[in-house]
């Protein structure tokens, strides 16, 4: 197995987040991984106590949530000649948030090395004591630079990330090709026209954030490609499809389109680097 031995931690980025000791310092024990016995599913790993962004409201909904999702990737991969049993080789979640998706790859882990990275480090914390092993975790940036050598992994996938990066979603995509290797993939989730119409059949609570502000309206009446609403982790990103295939085909092969595949709403693009 390749081991990510040029892995270099340039910036660890620690969000502000209360609960973690009065005075801001922290502190955890973790177990060693020498000592793990094999995890042999996802049902033997710890749930968060957070059901975070309410993919569900209990435990059990939030954990078929992360099942749906991860397994029409799966499938996708799967029909693109991906290994069932032992998956494509290293894989990265980006923004993994608390690993409802990841946690349900903990069979195709022990094939490779599995990592999980988001902005936030609580979250990521608790994957750090409560996840690993099988997986590997680490705290991001905003910055488009991530710590890993290139070509490493064999499928990067970001579940509702692209959903919320604005201007950087360029730089973004060109080092998620930096980091995937030649014939390996990439999945991203993004809202677009499809996402729009099934959320206002369903008067989601998204679309009403949307449409309450004047870049969305602007969107709609000048036909344009891209729209952001807001402008931090949490701002709603919108893509016209032609426009988003167009971009993602100077970066990679876009393999399939896969609509509702994310919370039932979102269009994921499975895409092969080249
Ligand atoms: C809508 S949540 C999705 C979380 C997770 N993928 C899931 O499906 O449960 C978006 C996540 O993306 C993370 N995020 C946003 N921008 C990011 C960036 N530039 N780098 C890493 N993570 C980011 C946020 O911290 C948040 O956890």
């Amino acid at each position: 197995m390749t081991q990510n031995s040029k892995l270099k931690v340039r910036h660890l980025q620690f969000l502000e987040c209360d609960g973690i000791g009065e005075d801001r310092g922290f502190h955890f024990k973790k177990k060693r991984r020498r000592d793990a016995p094999k995890v042999k599913d996802q049902s033997e790993l710890p749930m968060p106590e957070e059901l975070f962004l309410k993919y569900g409201n209990s435990p059990k909904q939030y954990a078929n949530s992360g099942k749906r999702d991860s397994n029409i990737l799966r499938e996708a991969l799967i029909r693109n000649g991906v290994d069932p049993e032992k998956g494509p080789g290293n894989i990265l979640e980006f923004g993994c948030a608390n690993a409802r998706v990841l946690r349900w790859f903990c069979d195709w882990a022990y094939h490779g090395e599995a990592w999980g990275v988001d902005l936030n480090s609580p979250m990521v914390f608790w994957c750090h004591q409560n996840l690993s092993p099988p997986f590997h975790f680490a705290v991001s940036t905003t910055a488009p630079n991530l710590f890993f050598e290139d070509r490493f992994f064999s499928l990067v996938f970001c579940m509702s990330i692209f959903t919320h990066i604005d201007d950087l979603y360029l730089s973004w995509l060109a080092e998620l090709r930096r980091v995937t290797k030649p014939g390996g993939f990439v999945y991203i989730t993004v809202h677009d026209e499809n996402t729009h119409r099934i959320q206002a059949e369903q008067n989601a609570p998204n679309l009403a954030k949307r449409t309450e502000t004047t870049a969305y309206q602007e969107f709609l009446e000048q036909d344009s490609d891209f729209c952001s609403c807001g402008r931090d982790w949490k701002s709603l990103i919108s893509f016209r499809r032609e426009y988003l295939v167009d971009v993602l085909s100077s970066f990679f092969e876009v393999v399939e389109v896969v609509e509702g595949a994310m919370a039932g709403s979102q269009t994921a693009f499975l895409l092969r680097r080249l």
